[in-house]
């Protein structure tokens, strides 16, 4: 039997005063002596209501001990000093030996849908039923992040886009993962995590835009720290296809929010932007583009981009678009991974081609990476994040566990049919938590 979630609310309501938006909340708000901080520096931290905000209108529990949070110094885009927030809770029956850096998709340009606001109790301004709500701030990855913390991982997330939300650079991504993870190493032991845990990275879709970025990086910008593993799957290894890929089907939208996203980290975008948006389109584009990943989606949804600018396709072969494409998203080009990899991969990913995955993980190999790649050959996006991720979670849970991979300085690869929903890793989600991930599909999982 389940408390019904509405009394449960109500209850928790009468307790927490309802969490501030990013945008209104000062405790946001960059110092101006930001480049006098060392890259993952502490700046301030806050100690939150030990509860986290339920992924969907269902009564999945999630229990955590303890949400703290950190603004801290990262290096944007541009190799500019910034700030950008960790949120690092300590599950139920936490292992202090155990950390995982879990970066959720949030695939957004506007700042009041970072993980670290959406994740507060409370935070949706729709109430919970908003997930059908246009402008609803929930997540649905939140699921994987609560079946970590059920491990009794702690888990650090970070928003990974900066503070004012620039969804799809990577750099920035990259960057910000490294320092979300310095900061949950030296703030964490002050809390009860062991001085030195086994700590790995996983994200999937725009997640794996982070620790993709942040793998490649980690050897040049945070040569110091030592990851047991990356998982990534869904991954968006080229960006620039992936916006044609997703043009005019199920996942426009979020080709609105990308070019915003880049807008804000590069000035050259800003002004292409402007120069090119279609004028009577310019609202419409705008509305979109900075949308939380729901109304983006159920707006952007069968829209053709390209209708919005006024070269059409032509525009994003211009000099600016092509020149940051490559250098914000393209995966493979910043370095090579010295912490083992698992990617999973639908070869016929509906978002981003397998092609380009095939081509970054050759990169990879050739270059000496150590990475398990699996090619999901009948899945899609977001049934490979279901399944895919299941097998992932085992993945990581060997790493955190202290098992060393099998295949170090090597590449395996392995096709398989149809992600299989390994026996062994059903139950360390919970029923509870199965049953709201099948529910999410619409029942394409069968039962
Ligand atoms: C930044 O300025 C604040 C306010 O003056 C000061 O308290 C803090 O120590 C400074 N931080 C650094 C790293 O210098
Ligand atoms: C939620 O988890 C906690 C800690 O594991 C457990 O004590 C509690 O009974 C669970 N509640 C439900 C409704 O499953
Ligand atoms: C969300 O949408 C509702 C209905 O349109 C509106 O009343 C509310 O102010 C919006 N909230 C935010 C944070 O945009
Ligand atoms: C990325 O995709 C674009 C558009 O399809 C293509 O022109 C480019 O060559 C690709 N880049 C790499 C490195 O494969
Ligand atoms: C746009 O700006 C980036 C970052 O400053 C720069 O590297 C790139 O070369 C610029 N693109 C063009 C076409 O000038």
């Amino acid at each position: 039997m389940h408390i019904p979630l509405l009394a449960l609310a109500a209850t928790v309501t009468a307790v927490f005063a309802k969490p501030l938006s990013p945008t209104q909340d000062d405790w946001y708000t960059q110092p101006s002596n930001i480049s006098d901080y060392a890259p993952g520096q502490t700046i301030r931290s806050r100690q939150l209501p030990a509860q986290i905000q339920p992924l969907l209108p269902l009564p999945v529990n999630v229990s955590v001990n303890a949400v703290h949070q950190f603004l801290h110094r990262t290096t944007d885009s541009l190799g500019n000093a910034v700030a950008a927030v960790t949120t690092l809770i300590e599950p139920a029956n936490a292992d202090p030996g155990k950390l995982l850096a879990y970066e959720l998709y949030y695939d957004t340009a506007n700042p009041n849908c970072e993980p670290s606001y959406t994740l507060q109790y409370d935070s949706d301004p729709a109430g919970l039923p908003g997930i059908l709500i246009r402008n609803s701030t929930l997540s649905p990855d939140t699921a994987f992040l609560a079946a970590s913390l059920n491990q009794g991982w702690w888990i650090a997330t970070t928003d990974y886009e900066g503070l004012d939300a620039q969804f799809s650079a990577g750099v920035i991504s990259g960057q910000a993962t490294l320092d979300g993870v310095r900061v949950a190493l030296s703030e964490g032991p002050k809390h009860g995590l062991s001085t030195e845990p086994r700590y790995a990275l996983w994200g999937y879709s725009g997640g794996s835009i982070a620790v993709g970025y942040a793998a490649e990086l980690q050897p040049s910008y945070a040569p110091e720290l030592s990851f047991v593993g990356a998982a990534a799957g869904g991954n968006i290894a080229n960006l620039s296809s992936t916006l044609s890929t997703v043009n005019q089907g199920l996942f426009a939208g979020l080709a609105f929010g990308a070019i915003n996203g880049l807008a804000k980290a590069y000035p050259n975008v800003s002004d292409w932007l402007d120069a090119s948006l279609v004028e009577d389109k310019r609202a419409e584009f705008t509305s979109i583009a900075s949308s939380c990943l729901i109304g983006e989606g159920t707006a952007g949804v069968l829209k053709d981009i390209y209708s919005f600018f006024v070269n059409g396709a032509a525009s994003f072969a211009e000099d600016v678009p092509v020149s940051i494409m490559r250098i914000a998203g393209q995966l493979g080009v910043r370095g090579t991974p010295s912490m083992p990899m698992y990617i999973y991969k639908p070869v016929h990913d509906e978002i981003s081609p397998g092609d380009d995955t095939d081509e970054m993980v050759d990169t990879y190999c050739e270059n000496g990476a150590t990475v398990e790649y699996i090619r999901d050959l009948a899945g899609t996006h977001p049934t490979l994040w279901v399944t895919g991720s299941a097998n992932a979670l085992g993945w990581i849970k060997d790493r955190l566990d202290g098992k060393e991979v099998s295949n170090v300085g090597s590449c395996t690869r392995q096709n398989v049919l149809w992600s299989g929903l390994n026996k062994d890793t059903i139950p360390l989600f919970g029923e509870e938590l199965w049953s709201a991930l099948k529910w999410t599909l619409g029942g394409v999982l069968g039962e």
